[in-house]
């Protein structure tokens, strides 16, 4: 242990050399600073460094109060999640940070700024005292990881916020401001904007210090206004916690805290927790959250700074450009929105500002705030008004005839170091970029349907992108709230191609005897939202028709699917035309399966004489999904992706994949590489060359190496 006397006599510091926690004398108070980079999650030696900087401070006369506090951007984001599923070793009930705390005869402040969240919020109920800054957050996600949280959490939320707020707020995972934890009692003091948090936490523990008794959350009684409230919670989770535990288990936590005394509670929240640490869900979800932070790396890019940029455009003020330049309205840019054609802009204004209007009707959008966004939309009518603004994104008519023009045209008036990139998600980027004398500044900026919904932003790498350009358009992504994944310049790119013939195969089931509500039905029970068929009436059937024929025209082997053109042809686009997969009540989006539909099936499989088969669920989930892990190992293998973990995020942001099943292929991990391969062989033989096994995948399947370890080629 070093003991350092600082030049200020009053400040001592006693750490040792190891830990990631130390304790600070300030006078008469025993500061206890978490310094473990870069969130203090409660990782190796954290948590006991906690309980001895605690026990050195109760052992000093000289300390009368202390404060826990975290240092750098975070107090504590929580337990150290990569530890789960190891075998870790767990301190006993009793002898955790928590009871510690808990236990202390002298008064400890916990001094909140950046997150408290799971563990790091459960040490911070488990102190005396919280207070915040405003911008701090306050949370137990630990249902977004499949658990729930195992800190005494589910006990003490519900003492201090009452159970109704503790069960939304532990069910949800919510991130709470700390104005409102305030309003709700978990904080006993939100600062004025500007305060200095240390220098207010010891102040506050000055003037507590000499209090009696203690108020420990413990103590509180639990207020129960609604007996009723948890079954009601279950049956409000039914659909979106389907097929899960986690969520169950978080409602359970709390309803006994409402029925059993704090330590029986604590025991039973504990039961809980371990049924859940080592889940196939739990498990799925840990791998996502960190899937998710592994794709912002660009590993064969060095260290690359983003450009800066503050003045974006978007240009074309169709359903895709409105949605994008929604997405920067909302977080904070003030964007261009330009459209050479004043009544398309027009029609674009109105429909954002009915899109605003619906979020504000359905309550999840304050009337203000859709004002505030809205005026930040800026419609212009020329290139001229746009030339000085340093990133554009084009979201002209996706045919390569229509942009190439713009890109020539952004190239000639847009001052020389913007970036331009076009929301496209299919066309070549190479060949839009050789339209510009700027080809180092270009790239693909794939949004998907609504761009203002949804997460996954494809980044998409021509040949002649500088590292910066891309690194850019990356973080890009990640200010206006997406998750950005890095494609390769290929057909479809990476999310589209790799999902293309899942596409293909759920027609070619009906062809052999499915019908689109018993796929739909698979595909539910799975765990997306939505069946396969029932979206692509939401999306429309006439975009999929486009890019057949194109495709078609462009591959003499291409297969087409005659009983999706059919439908097209006869004017059934979906949801639009009242009909499409399924048929739709006037003003009702509720699917209906069609007799028509069935018809038109059986119709076009006689007239290609396939043979009729009556399929079990598990063949159709394979079909789906098999067919699309075979081209996800292509994508590898030619060096479009960096990892078969960048296609999960991809999966799980851009299609609905369900997240607690972790994403495409880790999904085919649990299967195992090997049946995966025998499997789609079998196909090969049975169905020809579509199901021809990609080169990876065989000799993933040769050695045994799982997805997730597949080396694929250097990024091209
Ligand atoms: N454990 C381990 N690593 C963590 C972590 C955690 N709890 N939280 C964040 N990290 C890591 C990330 O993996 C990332 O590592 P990398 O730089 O090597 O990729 C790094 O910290 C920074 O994280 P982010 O990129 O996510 O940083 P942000 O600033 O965008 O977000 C955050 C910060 C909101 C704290 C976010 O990281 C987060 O949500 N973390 C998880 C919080 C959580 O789930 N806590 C509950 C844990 S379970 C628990 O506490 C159980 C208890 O009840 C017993």
């Amino acid at each position: 242990m070093l003991r350092i006397l600082a030049a200020n006599h009053a400040k001592e510091t006693h750490v040792s050399e190891s830990s990631p926690v130390r304790l600070e004398k300030e006078g008469d108070i025993g500061v206890i600073v978490v310094d473990y980079p870069p969130v203090n999650a409660l990782g190796p030696g954290v948590s006991d460094g906690i309980i001895d900087a605690l026990n050195r401070g109760n052992a000093d006369p000289d300390i009368r109060a202390m404060v826990l506090i975290g240092a750098g951007r975070s107090f504590i984001a929580g337990a150290d999640i990569r530890g789960f599923g190891t075998g870790r070793k767990r301190a006993s009930i009793g002898s955790r940070t928590y009871d510690v705390l808990d236990a202390s005869p002298k008064p400890v402040v916990a001094a909140i700024h950046g997150f408290a969240l799971g563990g790091g919020l459960e040490n911070a109920m488990a102190c005396h005292y919280r207070i915040a800054v405003p911008s701090a957050k306050v949370g137990l996600p630990e249902v977004q990881i499949g658990i729930l949280p195992g800190g005494g959490g589910t006990q003490r939320l519900p003492r201090l916020a009452g159970p109704k707020v503790a069960l939304e707020m532990i069910t949800s995972g919510r991130h709470v401001p700390a104005p409102e934890a305030l309003r709700y009692g978990i904080l006993d003091e939100v600062l004025p904007e500007g305060t200095d948090l240390r220098t207010s936490a010891i102040a506050f523990a000055r003037r507590v210090a000499d209090r009696r008794p203690l108020p420990r959350v413990r103590d509180h009684a639990v207020q129960v206004d609604d007996p009723g409230m948890f079954d009601t919670m279950r049956k409000s989770i039914a659909r979106r916690a389907r097929n899960q535990k986690a969520p169950y288990h978080c409602i359970a936590a709390v309803e006994a805290s409402c029925t059993l005394p704090f330590d029986a509670g604590i025991v039973r929240e504990n039961e809980l927790f371990n049924e859940l640490e080592n889940s196939d869900e739990a498990r799925a979800l840990r791998y996502a959250f960190f899937a998710e932070r592994e794709v912002a790396k660009l590993p064969d890019l060095g260290e690359v700074k983003p450009h800066d940029f503050h003045a974006p455009a978007v240009i074309g003020a169709g359903t895709m450009g409105g949605g994008i330049a929604m997405s920067f309205a909302d977080f904070g840019y003030d964007v261009k929105i330009m459209d050479a054609n004043e009544q398309a802009l027009d029609r674009g204004m109105e429909r954002i500002r009915a899109n605003y209007a619906t979020s504000v009707k359905r309550g999840s959008l304050a009337h203000d705030e859709m004002e505030r966004r809205l005026a930040r939309i800026h419609p212009v009518g020329g290139y001229d008004e746009i030339k000085d603004c340093d990133v554009v994104v084009e979201a002209v008519f996706e045919r390569m005839d229509v942009k190439k023009p713009v890109f020539a045209r952004l190239d000639h008036v847009m001052n020389p170091d913007a970036l331009l990139f076009s929301n496209t998600s299919a066309l070549d980027m190479d060949a839009l970029a050789a339209e510009t004398k700027r080809p180092d500044k270009v790239a693909g900026t794939h949004f998907f349907s609504p761009a203002n919904v949804m997460k996954l932003l494809e980044v998409v790498r021509p040949a002649n992108a500088s590292p910066q350009t891309l690194a850019t358009a990356m973080a890009m992504g990640r200010r206006i709230g997406k998750i950005s994944a890095m494609a390769g310049n290929t057909d479809g790119f990476v999310a589209n191609r790799s999902r293309a013939p899942f596409n293909s195969e759920m027609v070619i089931l009906l062809e052999q005897g499915c019908l689109p509500e018993q796929v739909d039905k698979v595909m539910v029970d799975f765990g997306y939202p939505m069946g396969p068929f029932a979206v692509g009436d939401l999306a429309g059937l006439d975009i999929g028709a486009e890019g057949r024929k194109r495709r078609a025209a462009a591959d003499p082997k291409y297969r087409k699917l005659p009983i999706a053109d059919k439908l097209v042809e006869m004017g059934r686009y979906g949801q639009k035309t009242g009909a499409g997969w399924y048929r739709y009540e006037k003003g009702d989006r509720t699917p209906h399966p069609d007799t028509e539909v069935a018809a038109i099936i059986r119709q076009v499989a006689g007239e290609m004489g396939v043979p009729q088969h009556n399929f079990t669920d598990q063949e159709i989930l394979r079909r789906l999904l098999f067919s699309s892990v075979n081209e996800a190992c292509r994508i590898l293998e030619e060096g479009k992706a960096y990892r078969a973990s960048d296609i999960d995020v991809m999966w799980l942001h851009g299609f609905g994949f369900p997240r607690y099943r972790g994403g495409l292929m880790y999904w085919a991990d649990g299967i195992g590489v090997r049946e995966v391969y025998n499997q789609i062989a079998a196909w090969h033989q049975q169905f020809g060359e579509r199901w021809a096994p990609s080169r990876l995948l065989r000799q993933l399947a040769e050695t045994g190496t799982p997805f997730r370890d597949a080396k694929p080629a250097p990024f091209r």
